[in-house]
């Protein structure tokens, strides 16, 4: 059964930047700087609706930034952790959608399957928000192109480098850039690039927007020139048993500073949880062309932006902001 949309969005769910168009995505953005800026009062715009968040993975930020964003709107939440939220063991998916769709206004799942977020959008009569799976990491690069357009106002024609492993963080990154008319260089090891039906589509979508999608082995190739380098952690979660062979394969894609030297002085981004000495070397992360800190901020902001647009076709004014 087909579910409608319910919102402002033309989308009733957030399971992928992919089903948005750019238009969708500027609209978030800007719905999202109108709140971080503080224009109007918006503390009674989801009065009365309640958030469930089924979490089977460990969070900090996309959990809290859930939870105060929906609060700062006026709703609730409620949350379901990893022990209780063993998807698919005590009742299927599908059951936990049609008994949460009596309860709750909106759903946030992380997930190990992305199958499991994709069957909760199905099943769930209400709107379904995409806070991590194995595939993708959606609200993550919704904050990272915000911060990036407030940085630089347009990020078309930018080039922003992800040097590591082609993996959910790197996928939602591929879309959005594409979306949006950034050029993205993905540099990884052998054998760990991104999906190749998400790096075809992201082409399409980027030969539109006059932008490149690149993908390349050499780190020092990748960052030639860039406005900005992206990195995750080499092993995520579900792959901690990889961690030590991981630490192997990537050794050479460390982002340290020599690596940041051949940008065209780059803002260095990460999603967090960092790991230091690892993925990136503390000197970067905690240097001053790091904007870790203003991107985990920014993911407040756009994550109530998407509950707004998708629970409510409550016009909020956005005139004068710029996205
Ligand atoms: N970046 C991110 O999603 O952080 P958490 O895993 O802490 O939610
Ligand atoms: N790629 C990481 C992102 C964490 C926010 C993971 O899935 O663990």
């Amino acid at each position: 059964m087909q579910h409608e949309p319910q919102g402002a969005l033309p989308v009733k769910d957030l399971v992928s930047v992919a089903h948005l168009e750019s238009d969708d995505i500027r609209k978030i953005f800007a719905t999202a700087r109108t709140f971080k800026a503080g224009r109007g009062d918006h503390s009674r715009l989801l009065r009365g609706k309640r958030l469930g968040m089924i979490f089977e993975k460990e969070s900090l930020r996309t959990r809290f930034t859930f939870e105060i964003g929906i609060q700062d709107l006026g709703g609730s939440a409620v949350f379901l952790d990893h022990r209780d939220a063993r998807l698919g063991s005590r009742e299927s998916v599908m059951d936990m959608a049609k008994n949460l769709e009596r309860w709750v206004d909106c759903i946030v799942a992380r997930t190990y399957k992305h199958k499991a977020v994709t069957d909760f959008a199905k099943h769930a009569n209400v709107p379904v928000i995409n806070g991590l799976s194995d595939f993708l990491h959606p609200c993550q690069a919704l904050a990272d192109f915000m911060t990036l357009t407030e940085k630089w106002g347009d990020v078309r024609g930018k080039t922003l480098a992800f040097v590591g492993d082609g993996n959910n963080t790197c996928h939602s990154l591929i879309h959005t850039a594409a979306k949006l008319g950034a050029n993205i260089r993905v540099c990884t090891p052998e054998s760990y690039e991104p999906n190749s039906k998400v790096v075809r589509e992201a082409e399409t979508e980027a030969s539109k927007n006059g932008c490149e999608v690149v993908i390349l082995n050499d780190p020092r190739e990748a960052v030639d020139g860039v406005d900005a380098v992206y990195t995750d952690v080499w092993a995520s979660m579900g792959q901690e048993d990889e961690r030590e062979e991981r630490a192997a394969i990537f050794a050479d894609y460390k982002v340290d500073e020599e690596l940041m030297g051949l940008t065209a002085g780059a803002v260095f981004m990460h999603c967090l949880p960092a790991h230091r000495g690892h993925e990136v070397t503390a000197a970067v992360i905690d240097g001053p062309n790091s904007i870790v800190f203003d991107i985990a901020e920014n993911r407040l902001h756009v994550q109530k932006a998407v509950m707004a647009l998708l629970m409510t076709k409550t016009p909020i004014d956005t005139t004068g902001v710029t996205a």
